[in-house]
C-alpha cells in the first residue's frame, strides 16, 4: 500500500516548523529568556538544545521515517510493548489541543476586536469579562461564553480544511501559516524599533546576567523549554517523519527545525522587548512591571501598546490586525499538527481510511474542546496545560528514550540515519538517549511532583480540581494508552486483500 508523501521535502521541512513555532515562542520564549539571565540564558539554552531537543528531533524522525507509521504503530513495530508509550504521546497530543484551541478562538475575537480597536482603555476587563467571561473557579462551568465559542468553531473548521486531503491539503497552506507570521513579525519589529524607548527594551531583555547561569532552576527551565518548543513526545514529529522517503536526510533535517524554530523565538523576543520598551517609556514605568508572559502579555499587555501607537485608532487597529494574526498563524500549524498526530495514530493502527478518520477525530475533539468555551474553561486550561506540559511531555520524551536507549540500542537507529544523512552524528547521541535525556528528564520530573506535593498544590486550586483536571488527567491517559495497545492491530495483509478487491 502506497503511504501518503509530502511534495517535497521543503514541504515537510515548512511543517515541521510551523508545528514547533507556535504560541510558546512568541509568548513564552521572550519571558523565560528575560526572567532567566538574559543573554546569559542563550548559554543554557543551547545546552539543553544541543543535548536534549536535536537528538530528541533526530529520535523522533528516524522512528517515523524508517517505519513510515504514526506513532503508537511505529514504536509498536521496533516492539510490541512500546506502542503504549506512542498511546501516551498521541493522547498528550490529544488533550493539548482541546485547549490550544480555546486560545486560538480567544484570538479571533481580537483579530475582529482589533478593527474597532474593541478593548479600549482597558484591556484586562475586556480579555476576562467581554471574551472569557471568566467564572469564580472550576467549580462553575457557568454556560458558553459565546466570542469564545465561535472562535473555536471557526478554529476547527480551518483545521478540517487544510487537514482534509492530509499531506495535499497541509503542503499548501504550510507556506502561508509558517512564512507569512516571520514577515509579519518583521513588520512589527520595524514599527518596535522605530519607536523611542524600544532600544532600551532590547537592552533590558538580552542583558547578560551570568550569575544566574549556576542556578538550578535556569536549567529547568531551559530544558523545559526546549521540549515544549520543539513540539516532541507529542507523536507529532514521529507522524510527520513517516511521510517522507525512508531515505531522506534524517540529521540536516532535524539541524534546520531547530534553528528555524529558534530563529522564529528570538525574533518574538525582540518584538515583544521592543514594544515594551516603548510602554515603558510612554508610561514612565520600569519595563521589569511591564515583562510577562502568555495570555496575559498576549491578551493584555500587547494590546495597551497598540493603543498607545502613534498614529491614533486606525493606526492601532492595523498594527492590532497584524499582531493576532501572527499568533493565529503561529498557532494553527502546530494545532493541526497535534490533531495530525492523532489521525496517524489511529488510521496506522486500525488500517483506517484517513479522510474518515479526519473527520471523526475532529468531531471527537470538537467535542472535548467545548470545555474550554465555557466560562469556567480558562481554569480548567490552566490546570490541564500545566500537567500535560511539566508531567505528560516529559514522561513521553523519558519513555522513549529509556524504551530506544536501553531496549532496543541507540547504535542500530544511528547506523539508520548515519548513511542517509550529510551531517554524520558521533556515539555522543547514544550517551545523550541512553544517559543524559532521561536523568535530566527524571530529574524535573522529580522536581515538580516535589514542588507540586510537598510544597504547593499548583496555583492554589482545590485538591479536587486537581485531581479531576490533573492527576486524573495522567491515570486516565494511561489506562487509555494501555487498553489501545492491547487491542489487536488490524493486521496490513488483510487491508492490502480488501484494497486489492476494491
Ligand atoms: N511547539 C508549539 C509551541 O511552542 O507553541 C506547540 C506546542 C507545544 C503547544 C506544547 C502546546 C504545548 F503544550
Amino acid at each position: 500500500m502506497q503511504r501518503e508523501r509530502w511534495g517535497n521535502r521543503v514541504v515537510f521541512l515548512l511543517a515541521a516548523i510551523g508545528s514547533a513555532a507556535g504560541l510558546g515562542n512568541a509568548w513564552r520564549f521572550p519571558y523565560i529568556t528575560y526572567k532567566y539571565g538574559g543573554g546569559a540564558f542563550l548559554i543554557p539554552y543551547f545546552v539543553a538544545l544541543l543535548t536534549a531537543g536535536i537528538p530528541l528531533l533526530i529520535l523522533e524522525f528516524s522512528i517515523g521515517q524508517k517505519n513510515q507509521l504514526g506513532a503508537p504503530s511505529a514504536l509498536g513495530k521496533i516492539r510490541k510493548n512500546f506502542q503504549a508509550i506512542g498511546w501516551w504521546t498521541t493522547l498528550t497530543a490529544f488533550f493539548i489541543v482541546a485547549y490550544y484551541v480555546g486560545v486560538m478562538g480567544w484570538i479571533w475575537n481580537y483579530i475582529w476586536g482589533s478593527f474597532t480597536v474593541a478593548w479600549g482603555s482597558d484591556a484586562a476587563t475586556f480579555f476576562t469579562e467581554k471574551v472569557l467571561q471568566v467564572s469564580e473557579g472550576p467549580g462553575t462551568l457557568g454556560g458558553f461564553s459565546l466570542p469564545v465559542l465561535i472562535g473555536v468553531v471557526l478554529t476547527w473548521i480551518a483545521i478540517y480544511f487544510i487537514l482534509r486531503r492530509g499531506t495535499k491539503s497541509v503542503g499548501k497552506v504550510i507556506w502561508v501559516t509558517v512564512l507569512l507570521p516571520i514577515v509579519l513579525l518583521v513588520i512589527l519589529l520595524f514599527r518596535a524599533v522605530t519607536l523611542p524607548g524600544a532600544i532600551e527594551g532590547i537592552n533590558f531583555y538580552l542583558q547578560p546576567d551570568f550569575s544566574q547561569i549556576f542556578h538550578l532552576d535556569v536549567w529547568i527551565a531551559a530544558y523545559s523549554q526546549i521540549f515544549f518548543t520543539l513540539s516532541i513526545a507529542m507523536g507529532i514529529m514521529i507522524a510527520y517523519a513517516s511521510y517522507m522517503p525512508k531515505d531522506t536526510d534524517i540529521v540536516n533535517n532535524a539541524l534546520i527545525t531547530v534553528f528555524a524554530n529558534s530563529g522564529v523565538s528570538f525574533l518574538a523576543g525582540f518584538t515583544v522587548f521592543g514594544i515594551l520598551g516603548y510602554m515603558a517609556k510612554t508610561q514612565g514605568v520600569p519595563i521589569a512591571e511591564l515583562a510577562t508572559e502568555g495570555p496575559g502579555l498576549a491578551f493584555i499587555a500587547y494590546p495597551e501598546a497598540i493603543n498607545m501607537l502613534p498614529g491614533g485608532p486606525v493606526i492601532a487597529g492595523f498594527f492590532g490586525v497584524i499582531f493576532f494574526l501572527t499568533l493565529l498563524m503561529l498557532g494553527i500549524d502546530s494545532a493541526f499538527s497535534l490533531v495530525e498526530s492523532n489521525i496517524a495514530a489511529f488510521a496506522d493502527k486500525w488500517q483506517l481510511n484517513k479522510q474518515k478518520t479526519t473527520v471523526t477525530v475532529i468531531i471527537v475533539l470538537f467535542l472535548a474542546s467545548l470545555l474550554f468555551t465555557t466560562r469556567g474553561g480558562l481554569h480548567w486550561l490552566d490546570i490541564m496545560d500545566y500537567y500535560l506540559n511539566h508531567y505528560a511531555l516529559l514522561l513521553g520524551g523519558l519513555l522513549q528514550c529509556l524504551a530506544i536507549g536501553w531496549f532496543y540500542r541507540p547504535e542500530k537507529l544511528r547506523e539508520y540515519f548515519n548513511p542517509i544523512s550529510d551531517f554524520q552524528v558521533g556515539r555522543w547521541w547514544n550517551v545523550m538517549v541512553k544517559w543524559v535525556i532521561p536523568l535530566v528528564v527524571l530529574f524535573l520530573l522529580g522536581n515538580n511532583f516535589y514542588r507540586n506535593v510537598f510544597v504547593a498544590p499548583y496555583g492554589g486550586y482545590e485538591s479536587k480540581y486537581l485531581w479531576l483536571g490533573g492527576w486524573g488527567l495522567l491515570l486516565l491517559m494511561a489506562v487509555l494508552s494501555i487498553i489501545f495497545a492491547a487491542i489487536k492491530d488490524k493486521s496490513l495483509n488483510s487491508v492490502d486483500s480488501k484494497k486489492a478487491n476494491l
